[in-house]
C-alpha cells in the first residue's frame, strides 16, 4: 500500500484521476446515519469468469436482503448495484431505498461488487497480481448481478417481481449500464450522480474542477480567489526549512512536511471532497461535517488575496480543519490520509487503469487549481508500472455506447448542481424514457440519502418524480410479464 500511496501523490499527471476517484468512492467511514437498517447477509456462488470457459472456479459474492416491507408475491425488488467498496456501507448510506421500501412494498437487495468488501474471487490473493485481478471489470460485475437476480427469482414468490436497479456514483453507472445490457432482467434503473460520460472525448476534461471552483466561489467572498493564490504561497514557504516547519505547525500536521507538493495534493483533494459532500445538513459521509460545509470553510477565507503569505495560509489551515477536525477530536492532521491505501481504493485504481479511464485537467484560469494537462501516455505508463497492464481509453465507449444511448429505455439520470461529477453526467433527457433529473442544490447523489428536514425542495421533488417513474416501470413490467408467461 505504501507504493500505491507514493504513486498517487507523486505522479502529478494521474494524481487527478487517482486521488479523486479514491475519494468519490471512499469507504469504511464510521457512523453513517443508519436509522432503520435491518438486513440479512447472504453469500452466492458466482463464477469467477462469466465470459470464458477455462477458469471454472467460483467465489462467494456477498449480498444483503431486507424484506420487512415485502410481503406480497410479485412485489418489486429494489436492487442496489454495488460499487467499489464494502456493501454494508452503501447499504447504510442509501437511505432513499429504506425510505421508499414501505410505499412500494419492496424487497431491498444490496449486491456487493466483486473484488470489494468480502467478495474476493481469490481470497487474500485477489490483489496479488494482474493475473488475479484479471476478472475485475464492470462487465463481470454486471454479469454477477444478472446471475444473482436469476437465482433470486427462481422462487414463485419473486418470479414475476419487477427488479429496479439503483446505484450512486460508479454504482449509478452500473445501474444504468445494467438496464442497457440486461433489459430482460431489470425493469428500469435509477442512476444517481453517475458520470457515464466522464470518458475520453465525451466531455471537456476541465469541467470537474470548474464545478469545484464554482462551489467555492459561491461559498463566500474571496473564497476561490484565496485558494487560487494559496498554491504559490505554499511553494514559496516550502522552499525553505523554516517555511516547511511553519507550515507543519500551522496545519498541525502529524509528521513534518518535507516538500510542498504533498501538502498541495492533499489540499486539492480536500476541496474536491468538500464539493462532493456539500450537503444541506450535518452529515457524515466521508467525514463528519456541518451543514453546508463549504460555507463554513469559506468563512475562514474572506480576507483579500493580497494579504501576506503566512496570513493567507493560516486561513487555509483553518479552512482545512473544518473538514478534518469538525468533531474537535483530531490531535493532528495526517496528509497521507486523504489518499488512503485501502483495498477499495486499490481496486478502483485497477479499474481506472483498465476500462474506467476518466480524463481530468485544470488550467488555473477557469478553475482555482494549478494548471495540469491530461496526459494519457503518462497515465498509461504509471498503470503499467503499477499493475503491468495498460488502460484501454476507448473501451468504455465501445462497451457502453458513449453518447449514443438514445436507443435505450427506462433510466433516470439524476445529478446535483453542486456535484463535480455532474460534469460527466447525463443532464438532458435523451428520450422520453431516459429521464434526466436536475437537483440544483444537490451535491453527490443527495437524492439517494435519507429524507431530511433540511432537504431543499429540489431534492424532495426529485425523489417524488423518481418514485413516480419507478411505479410506472413496475406496472409496465407486470403488463409484459402477463403477456410472456
Ligand atoms: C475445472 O478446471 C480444472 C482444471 O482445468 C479441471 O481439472 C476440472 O475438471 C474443471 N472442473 C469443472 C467442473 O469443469
Ligand atoms: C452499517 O450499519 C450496520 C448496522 O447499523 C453496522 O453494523 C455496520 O458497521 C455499518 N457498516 C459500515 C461499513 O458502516
Ligand atoms: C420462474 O421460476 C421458474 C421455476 O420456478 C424458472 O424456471 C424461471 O426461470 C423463473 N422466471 C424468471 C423470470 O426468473
Ligand atoms: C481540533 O479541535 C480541537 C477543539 O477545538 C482542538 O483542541 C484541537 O487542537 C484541534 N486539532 C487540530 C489538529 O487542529
Ligand atoms: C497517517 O496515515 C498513514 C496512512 O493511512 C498511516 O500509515 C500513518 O500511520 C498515519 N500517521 C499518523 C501519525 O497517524
Amino acid at each position: 500500500m505504501t507504493a500505491l500511496f507514493g504513486f498517487a501523490l507523486v505522479l502529478s499527471c494521474s494524481a487527478h484521476v487517482f486521488a479523486l476517484k479514491s475519494h468519490l468512492f471512499r469507504q469504511r467511514v464510521p457512523g453513517p446515519a443508519d436509522t432503520d437498517v435491518d438486513y440479512k447477509t447472504y453469500y452466492f456462488d458466482q463464477k469467477i469468469d462469466h465470459f470464458g470457459f477455462l477458469e471454472n472456479g467460483t467465489f462467494k459474492q456477498r449480498y444483503l436482503v431486507a424484506d420487512k416491507h415485502w410481503h406480497k408475491e410479485g412485489n418489486p425488488i429494489l436492487f442496489y448495484t454495488g460499487n467499489e467498496g464494502d456493501i454494508t456501507w452503501f447499504c447504510n448510506n442509501t437511505g432513499f431505498m429504506w425510505d421508499v421500501a414501505e410505499e412500494l412494498g419492496a424487497m431491498l437487495v444490496f449486491a456487493e461488487h466483486r473484488y470489494y468488501g468480502e467478495s474476493m474471487p481469490f481470497g487474500a490473493e485477489s490483489y496479488s497480481d494482474a493475473k488475479h485481478l484479471n476478472y475485475l471489470s464492470s462487465e463481470q460485475a454486471l454479469a454477477d448481478f444478472a446471475v444473482l437476480i436469476r437465482y433470486l427469482k427462481e422462487s414463485p414468490a419473486t418470479n414475476r417481481s419487477a427488479v429496479i436497479a439503483i446505484g450512486g456514483s460508479y454504482g449509478g453507472m452500473l445501474a444504468a449500464w445494467f438496464r442497457m445490457k440486461y433489459p430482460h432482467v431489470v425493469a428500469g434503473a435509477l442512476a444517481a450522480s453517475a458520470p457515464i460520460w466522464q470518458f475520453p472525448g465525451m466531455v471537456d476534461c476541465g469541467v470537474f474542477y470548474r464545478i469545484v471552483t464554482d462551489d467555492f466561489s459561491r461559498g463566500g467572498k474571496n473564497c476561490d480567489a484565496n485558494i487560487r493564490v494559496s498554491w504559490k504561497a505554499i511553494d514559496k514557504l516550502s522552499s525553505t526549512d523554516e517555511g516547511l516547519q511553519w507550515l507543519s505547525r500551522e496545519f498541525s500536521l502529524c509528521a513534518p512536511l518535507t516538500k510542498g507538493f504533498d501538502l498541495k495534493s492533499w489540499l486539492q483533494e480536500t476541496w474536491v471532497n468538500l464539493a462532493m459532500v456539500d450537503y444541506p445538513y450535518k452529515a457524515n459521509f466521508l467525514q463528519p461535517l456541518p451543514a453546508w460545509p463549504i460555507k463554513v470553510v469559506c468563512e475562514n477565507l474572506r480576507f483579500s488575496p493580497e494579504v501576506p503569505e503566512q496570513e493567507l495560509l493560516s486561513g487555509v489551515a483553518k479552512a482545512a480543519k473544518v473538514y478534518y477536525n469538525y468533531t474537535g477530536e483530531a490531535s493532528c492532521l495526517n496528509i497521507s490520509q486523504s489518499a488512503t491505501g485501502n483495498l477499495g481504493m486499490m481496486g478502483w485504481f485497477y479499474q481506472a487503469c483498465t476500462e474506467m479511464v476518466m480524463p481530468m485537467c485544470t488550467d488555473g484560469v477557469k478553475d482555482m487549481f494549478e494548471p495540469q494537462e491530461w496526459n494519457f501516455q503518462a497515465f498509461s505508463d504509471e498503470c503499467f508500472s503499477m499493475f503491468g497492464v495498460r488502460p484501454r481509453a476507448d473501451w468504455a465507449a465501445v462497451m457502453y455506447g458513449g453518447k449514443a444511448i438514445a436507443s435505450h429505455s427506462n433510466i433516470i439520470f439524476s445529478n446535483g448542481g453542486l456535484d463535480p461529477w455532474s460534469g460527466g453526467g447525463v443532464l438532458q433527457s435523451p428520450s422520453e424514457s431516459l429521464v434526466a433529473v436536475w437537483i440544483p442544490e444537490g451535491a453527490h447523489h443527495l437524492d439517494l440519502r435519507y429524507n431530511n428536514e433540511y432537504d431543499p425542495k429540489s431534492v424532495l421533488d426529485a425523489r417524488q418524480q423518481e418514485v413516480a417513474i419507478i411505479k410506472q416501470w413496475i406496472k409496465q413490467w407486470a403488463a409484459h410479464t402477463q403477456r410472456e408467461l
